[in-house]
């Protein structure tokens, strides 16, 4: 007997994606391929340091910054920046939009859920069936009381998204019910709605009067172009929250963007991500915003300096961004190219099935079909890790091992009964 309460605590298991790196690292097997975290890999399957950060990382040693605290909703030369990212410069500069800076993305959905939890005091939450696992962790920590409802996202027979059952199950939200929406590059499927979709969706979201949360991780990955990947979020705003909107009524009571530079930036360890909430164009977001940064204060205290830096010094100088603007498209393409050459493999070599979707899907990841026990069959057999609902992380395949991972998957999925 211990004698404390520490240990009747269960052991939980680690957090899927983290374990798997974990146990990617000590598998010694010479052909081991990680396909798991959801991180870009460059042709070499090595971590890749964009050119534009690596000269914003030179410009800002040269200027020798201190490391005074920031306030706290952030520094506001970046949270400027990012808000035009996200926006475009001319919506970025109404007063309806108040920005925070955060610990990532993550720390921005921390943050929207706590605030949402709070203040909107929804009855429900929807969150796509399936998702980014985190979703499903941060909203019960933060809103324990908020019911999760999973909206279906993914039709796997046709292997598309299952728009009719989305919209269906958003009817049933009641006003100030909050709606998590992936703005590009849905993560884990690699499927987005068409922009008519989205007109759809939105037209829902009013109707019924939903509050809306997107989470914007993956800008740019989706298409190359961060401004077309960032049309929903534009078109939500300009229908709802612009002046035009003011005569239409109902519209949501607002709408909290949560923007992650983790990926786009290659700024994953850096923890660099805000958040934006935007209110309708005749509601003030002064008070609202003064309880979002309340709750900031007791979360972090006030955000941490070096990735707003770096990402401020890139979106500052027209050189750096353009630079960058070339990066985005480099990894949106490798991802591209690494998609054809692995359906190619999987025809070439004759696997069952028929692997089109794998082209068809965009961003980072392709759900690739294949069952659990096909996903342990691939590490157990063959030291190939992906995540267990066949998610595979397109960059970590390349010319080298593009061939052995098809012929381990046409193993698998030929063998099974
Ligand atoms: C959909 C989605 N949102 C948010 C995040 C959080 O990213 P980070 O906290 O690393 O910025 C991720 C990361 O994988 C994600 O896939």
């Amino acid at each position: 007997m211990s004698g404390s309460i520490l240990g009747d605590l269960p052991v939980l298991p680690l957090a899927e994606s983290f374990a798997l790196t974990a146990a990617y690292k000590t598998d010694s097997s010479p052909n081991k391929v990680n396909l798991g975290q959801g991180v870009y890999r460059d042709k070499w399957c090595q971590p890749w340091v964009l050119p534009s950060v690596r000269a914003a990382e030179e410009l800002l040693h040269k200027e020798r910054v201190n490391h005074e605290y920031l306030a706290i909703q952030g520094d506001e030369s970046f949270n400027q920046k990012a808000r035009e990212l996200l926006f475009d410069s001319r919506i970025s500069q109404q007063k309806n939009i108040r920005t925070v800076q955060t610990i990532a993305g993550t720390g921005a959905n921390y943050l929207a859920a706590s605030f949402c939890a709070r203040h909107i005091r929804p009855k429900k939450v929807f969150i796509s069936n399936p998702t980014w696992d985190n979703h499903y962790e941060i909203w019960k920590t933060a809103g324990p009381e908020i019911t999760q409802q999973l909206y279906p996202y993914y039709n796997s027979n046709e292997r598309c998204l299952d728009f009719g059952g989305m919209v269906k199950e958003l009817e049933k939200g009641e006003e100030n019910d909050v709606v998590v929406l992936h703005p590009c590059a849905h993560n884990p499927t690699g499927h987005d709605p068409t922009r008519d979709q989205w007109k759809s969706i939105a037209e829902v979201i009013a109707r019924r009067r939903l509050f809306v949360v997107f989470d914007s991780a993956y800008q740019g990955f989706a298409s190359g172009d961060p401004d077309a990947d960032a049309w929903a979020i534009r078109h939500f705003y300009s229908i709802f929250f612009s002046d035009v909107s003011v005569s239409q009524k109902p519209l949501p009571a607002g709408m909290i963007v949560c923007q992650s530079f983790s990926k786009n930036f290659g700024l994953y360890g850096e923890r660099i991500g805000a958040l934006h909430l935007v209110s309708p164009p005749s509601v003030s977001t002064q008070g609202a915003f003064t309880h979002l940064t309340q709750l900031a204060r007791a979360q972090i205290s006030c955000p941490s300096l070096f990735g707003a830096r770096i990402v401020n010094t890139i979106l500052s100088d027209n050189s750096l961004r353009q630079t960058w603007e070339q990066d985005v498209k480099t990894m949106a393409l490798r991802i591209r190219d690494v998609r054809s050459a692995l359906r190619s493999e999987l025809e070439r070599i004759e696997t069952k099935g028929d692997w089109s979707h794998i082209e068809r899907q965009i961003g980072m990841f392709s759900y690739t079909g294949l069952s659990r026990q096909q996903v342990e069959m691939l590490k157990n057999q063959y030291h190939i890790y992906m995540l267990g609902n066949g998610r595979m992380s397109m960059s970590g395949l390349n010319e080298e091992n593009v061939a052995y991972v098809a012929q381990a998957i046409k193993d698998v999925v030929e063998c099974e009964p």
